[in-house]
């Protein structure tokens, strides 16, 4: 059985998101207070109340209760199975154990049954894997939303006592609808501080029309331990930074090669593209660069100015991509005039995460740009869809007039000179292999890998958090001001904010 894609999981150094989460939050504060006023936007998510937590654009968690106490757990639409680490009340052993697959390190330890309280909806007897391998903090884990068919301890048990989560409440309270509805927030967003939201069998205000957007198929992976919410792109609907078509062929068997097939997964920090579409993105930019870098991987890198609007459509819906998610500004790099570097958030889909199932992950920097609903069909008891088949629903929610307007206000101290970008010609573009994978099998090759793969996006993570912490606390000289330093060495063995007061210095 094939891993499901690991979550961007940062088991190792999780503890330092509780003090990072808390000062970025504080500091945000005053960010905030020290702007010009808020941009007259269409006033989105005016009035709404997430049940996420946001750390840094990095991470989305929300608290659960499992055994009657709350705990910290990080959404994850690419996985099925539901962890956690620590003591947990209340709970029944099922007799057997499980190891789950992340992506730093992995989740171990025996499966248990406790009764969990989610979204209002109380589980008696949920299966869960107690995380003992010791990496994990105490009272955090992870939620998987993924089908439950690609679960790991329900294939284990064997039965319905292990089915994930969202198929107990499915299965339990007919009166629910069989979907749940994501929205994740974008802690730079001027004028917009909401952190995200996650709901089950219910829309919400004011995005009720998604539910008349066009209903896109899960496409079927015959393989059903490598089924994620994966769906097809429209022929010509990857528009890159000048408009036009990025010409990429899908490479997945049986499929049409014109239509290229995308996984939505809330536990990547950087979305994974085929090099060409990270081509036609970020190549023609004036400066930009192709680099490994630590930890990540191979990258796009960008001047931070360079404002690049690109566009996925779905079912004749074009998801706008907002420039803030284009190039993430937080590592502090420059080049070798003194510019501030940024890192593409569409990466180069990394050689350990190629599956013939599927081309691209749409991750974080996707997700932020929509209101995304899952209809599980009857995907849910560990089954595929037959009669009622599961289906995936956007709304874009960023407004090319408000991105422009944030990008400007973020990344150019309010100074519009987003006119001078002239991309390079198209001609600077590689030729497009037109059958880069057909005779090759690479399901097999990724297992050992898997684990690791999205280490990369981890350790970005962290040196966003660490931007976003710089620049925050800089903000109270200077509008906005980007992180000078290069992170510190040694982050995951010395955390750097062990010693930081957030009270006591503000
Ligand atoms: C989650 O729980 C923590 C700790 O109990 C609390 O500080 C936080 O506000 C809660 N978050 C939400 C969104 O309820
Ligand atoms: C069943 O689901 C409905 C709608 O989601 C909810 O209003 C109701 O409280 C739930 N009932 C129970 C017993 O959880
Ligand atoms: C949703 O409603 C808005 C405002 O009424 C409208 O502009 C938009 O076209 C609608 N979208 C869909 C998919 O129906
Ligand atoms: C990037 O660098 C690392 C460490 O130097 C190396 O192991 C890896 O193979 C390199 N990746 C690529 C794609 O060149
Ligand atoms: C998209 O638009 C084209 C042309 O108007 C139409 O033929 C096609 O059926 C539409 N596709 C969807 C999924 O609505
Ligand atoms: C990006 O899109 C916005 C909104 O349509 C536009 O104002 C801006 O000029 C575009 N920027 C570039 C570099 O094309
Ligand atoms: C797309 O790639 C194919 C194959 O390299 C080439 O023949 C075609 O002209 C390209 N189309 C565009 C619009 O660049
Ligand atoms: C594909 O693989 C087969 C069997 O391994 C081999 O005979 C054939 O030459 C390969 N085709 C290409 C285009 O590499």
């Amino acid at each position: 059985m094939k891993l499901s894609i690991a979550s961007s999981l940062l088991v190792s150094t999780a503890f330092l998101f509780e003090d990072v989460h808390a000062s970025v939050h504080h500091l945000r504060g005053i960010r905030q207070s020290s702007r010009s006023p808020p941009m007259t936007g269409i006033g989105r998510r005016v009035g709404m109340s997430g049940d996420l937590q946001n750390s840094g654009d990095v991470k989305y968690w929300t608290n659960v209760t499992m055994g009657g106490k709350s705990v910290a757990l990080l959404l994850d639409t690419g996985s099925s199975d539901l962890t956690v680490a620590g003591t947990i009340p209340n709970t029944k052993d099922l007799g057997k154990t499980a190891t789950l697959n992340y992506a730093i390190g992995s989740a171990k330890g025996p499966i248990q049954a406790v009764e969990v309280v989610y979204e209002g909806h109380t589980i008696t007897d949920q299966a869960f894997v107690l995380d003992t391998s010791g990496v994990q903090e105490d009272d955090h884990g992870i939620i998987g939303l993924g089908p439950s068919s690609s679960s790991i301890v329900h294939n284990k048990l064997n039965s319905q006592a292990g089915l994930p989560v969202l198929d107990n409440i499915f299965l339990h309270n007919t009166s629910t609808p069989n979907f749940i509805s994501i929205i994740l927030g974008r802690s730079d967003d001027p004028d917009d501080l909401y952190p995200g939201d996650l709901t089950v069998g219910e829309v919400l205000s004011p995005y009720e029309n998604i539910t008349s957007t066009p209903k896109l198929d899960v496409f079927d992976v015959k393989d059903s331990g490598g089924q994620h919410w994966q769906t097809l792109i429209d022929v010509n609907g990857v528009l890159g930074p000048d408009g036009l078509p990025v010409n990429a062929t899908s490479h997945v068997k049986g499929s049409d090669k014109r239509r290229l097939n995308a996984i939505f997964d809330t536990g990547f920090t950087l979305s994974q593209v085929p090099q060409p579409v990270a081509d036609a993105f970020y190549l023609r930019v004036p400066g930009a660069k192709l680099q490994n870098m630590t930890g990540i991987g191979l990258v796009y890198t960008v001047p931070c100015e360079a404002e690049l609007n690109v566009t996925f459509v779905f079912g004749n819906v074009s998801i706008n991509i907002h420039p803030l998610d284009t190039s993430t500004d937080d590592l502090g790099r420059r080049d070798s005039d003194g510019m501030p570097i940024c890192i593409g958030g569409f990466q180069p889909i990394q050689a350990s995460a190629v599956d013939d199932s599927y081309d691209m992950i749409l991750g974080m920097t996707f997700l932020r740009n929509v209101y995304l609903l899952i209809n599980f069909g009857d995907f849910v008891d560990g089954k595929d869809g037959k009669t009622n088949d599961p289906y995936i629903q956007l709304l874009p929610i960023t407004q090319p007039a408000d991105g422009h307007a944030d990008f400007v206000s973020n990344r150019l101290d309010g100074v519009d000179n987003t006119a001078n970008l002239h991309l390079l010609p198209a001609s600077v573009l590689p030729a497009i292999d037109e059958n880069p994978d057909d005779n090759k099998s690479l399901s097999e090759k990724i297992k050992p890998y898997l684990p690791y793969i999205i280490a990369g996006s981890v350790v970005l993570g962290l040196l966003l958090i660490l931007g976003v912490f710089f620049c925050i606390r800089s903000s109270r000289q200077k509008r906005y001001r980007r992180l000078h330093d290069p992170a510190p060495a040694g982050l995951h063995t010395q955390p750097p904010f062990t010693s930081y007061q957030p009270t006591s210095r503000y």
